[in-house]
């Protein structure tokens, strides 16, 4: 039994299954092989899936202006083996001779087997946009806008005015809005026929007066529980316009999402508080990256929304309460006819929104956005993806196949439960270095040190524990020991009342440990509870795929904490495999970025869709084996 070229298989399991659970293999979806020539590269992809998503998805380049939305006529490719029967815009691309060679426009060719394929040198370049972790995406987006010049009407030509511009549109099969119908006859005369159509995937949304093509943009929320960040986009070339991010406006009700569904059961009125406050932040966000790039609100026609299921929830309105609760379900796993207004929006009226669907009540949307921007179920590497925050999401695989995972990590990695904790804005220290004779701070922002934040913590804590001042248990050890293994520091392992501390940054008068920035016996306590639900969780995966440590080629630490992250410190404490440090690497807002793929590329959004089928969910918290497996990772590796 072999793996099929280019795919790493789990030992024990046969090609092309996912990982055995319970002794049941997992019946993958059926696909379809795909070999482009002259590349010489074959592709496997779900049947339905166009020869020129395919080839687009996969990097190979098909000639096209109008990034497969079948008008340029310019995505020739030759069917060498296989079957795909000519479609009727074929039929006006070529002539007869050549549709009986094999020759088809690529954006009109549904796989539905399997095809040898040869792909002509490209005439132009196509369009694409590097997004996500070094993605290529191949600009199609779902929003398009067409100039048109239109006839009068005239006693001879009697079409009605919607007829007149559908015609101008031919090549799309689109449903109309009512609102286009209450104005296209104003903006027809108004215009003298000079207008532009604006369609969003099947429906034509708006006629606008005049030649507004160049005017087509799109907004990206990363929707998180305690940050939220917004990219407009610039929709027809893929360039991010602005940026920016602010706090959720949900934070006067708690900072996870566990006390925020808590508020709500205790007081009904506090869910349309929280959705009021969570359309405030993303309109404020709106209005400041329009107002950045002094882009017409009005002109966004499409926004996308990657956030964990309970704040996506929350903010479309939707009660969130049984996502707290065992068996923990939610409402859906997709929307799929949400408009941007119903998240508050004062974007276009008609604007569509893009919600990404969850995988289960505690792996999100963010979490399908970010698998999508990192490409797991297109590499053949097998790779570890960890988010880590307060709940902290875990997926490990590879093309083949993917397992995931939800690990309750508690809020030391936000600050909070840390004596001396905060949140990671200025004056919080975000780097500790160690050596025996001294430690260095990093701060953030232009200010005194505050605080701790999570990338600090665990600084501080691999520091100890690489000097031996915290042993493998967690315990910090006594004066006199740290005398020996490190004098430079041992004044600052002390006592505040009976607790052992260490003293990251004096405050106040000398020896004033109260005042100081210290790190307490407690808050090890804490984060060693936290790393510990985070290992249970990848090595629950690794067993499940029947893998150990060594077979992962990379280890992509997501989310804003994980961005922050050393990755030398991670591994010394164990929180990932112990791996070569360079195959850690910070993977940034990937939520973010797998946003902005879902605007640029119809392909990707679909792809994000599929990830739902890709994926096993693996429960953590009905294992009888979670707790004692728990406890085996409280050590720190020695
Ligand atoms: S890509 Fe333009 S017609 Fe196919």
């Amino acid at each position: 039994m072999t793996s099929r070229p280019g795919t790493e298989q789990a030992p024990g399991l046969p090609p092309d299954a996912g990982p055995a659970a319970n002794g049941a293999a997992i019946i993958p979806p059926l696909r379809v092989d795909l070999h482009f020539e002259p590349a010489g590269t074959s592709v496997r992809v779900p049947p339905g899936v166009t020869l020129f998503d395919a080839a687009s998805w996969n990097g190979i380049a098909i000639d096209s202006t109008c990034g497969g939305h079948g008008t340029c006529k310019k995505c020739r490719v030759k069917v060498l083996d296989g079957s795909a029967p000519a479609s009727p815009l074929d039929a006006r691309a070529f002539s007869p001779d050549e549709l009986r060679a094999g020759w088809r426009l690529a954006c009109r060719v549904q796989t539905q087997a399997d095809l040898r394929v040869e792909v002509p040198p490209l005439v132009t370049r196509p369009k694409a946009a590097t997004v996500g972790v070094g993605r290529q995406v191949i600009l199609r987006p779902a929003a398009q806008k067409r100039y048109l010049e239109l006839d009068e009407p005239s006693l001879a030509d009697q079409q009605t005015d919607i007829e007149r511009v559908l015609a101008g549109l031919d090549d799309l099969e689109l449903r109309v809005d009512l609102a286009v119908l209450r104005s296209v006859g104003r903006v027809l005369r108004a215009a003298d026929y000079k207008v532009t159509a604006v369609v969003v995937d099947e429906v034509l949304i708006a006629v606008q007066a005049g030649d507004t093509t160049s005017r087509l943009y799109g907004i990206a929320f990363d929707l998180g529980t305690t940050t939220v960040v917004a990219t407009l986009l610039d929709l027809s070339t893929g360039t991010p316009l602005a940026v920016a991010s602010m706090l959720s406006k949900q934070q006067p009700f708690g900072a996870d999402v566990i006390t925020r569904i808590s508020s709500i059961m205790m007081d009904p009125a506090a869910m349309d508080r929280l959705t009021g406050l969570a359309h405030d932040t993303l309109r404020e966000l709106t209005s400041d990256i329009c107002a950045q790039a002094v882009v017409d609100p009005a002109d966004v026609l499409e926004v996308a929304v990657a956030g964990n299921a309970t704040m996506t929830h929350i903010a479309l309105g939707i009660d969130p309460e049984p996502l707290g609760v065992a068996p923990f379900i939610m409402s859906t796993r997709h929307f799929p006819e949400v408009l941007a207004a119903d998240f508050g929006l004062a974007v276009h009226p008609r604007a569509r929104a893009v919600v990404f669907p969850s995988f289960g009540a505690y792996v999100g949307g963010d979490i399908t956005a970010g698998l999508l921007a990192s490409g797991m179920d297109r590499d053949s590497r097998t790779r570890l993806f960890i988010d880590i925050g307060t709940n902290c999401e875990i997926v490990l695989g590879n093309s083949a196949w993917l397992l995931a995972t939800a690990a309750p990590a508690g809020p030391a990695f936000e600050g909070a439960a840390i004596r001396c904790g905060m949140r990671a804005a200025d004056g919080a220290i975000e780097v500790v270095t160690m050596t025996a004779d001294g430690l260095g701070l990093k701060v953030i922002g232009d200010a005194a040190p505050a605080g701790l934040c999570g990338s600090g913590l665990v600084d501080a804590v691999a520091g100890l524990v690489g000097l031996g001042l915290l042993d493998p248990s967690g315990r910090l050890v006594s004066e006199e020991q740290a005398a020996t293994i490190a004098p430079g520091l041992a004044p600052r392992l002390t006592r505040l009342g009976q607790e052992r501390v260490f003293v990251l940054h004096w405050l106040g008068e000398a020896g004033d440990v109260e005042h100081s920035i210290y790190l307490s016996q407690r808050d090890v306590r804490e984060l060693q509870f936290a790393k510990a639900a985070i290992a249970t969780g990848w090595n629950i995966l690794l067993e499940e795929a029947g893998l150990r440590p060594s077979d992962i080629r990379q280890v992509l630490l997501a989310g804003s904490f994980g961005s922050y992250l050393s990755p030398a410190n991670a591994i010394r404490l164990g929180l990932v495999p112990d791996l070569p440090v360079l195959r850690v690497v910070s993977a940034g807002n990937v939520a973010g970025e797998g946003a902005k793929m879902a605007l640029l590329s119809l392909r990707e959004r679909a792809g994000a869709l599929a990830l739902l089928e890709e994926v096993r969910y693996v429960e953590l918290s009905d294992r009888p084996d979670f707790n004692d497996r728990f406890v085996e990772q409280l050590p720190f590796p020695a």
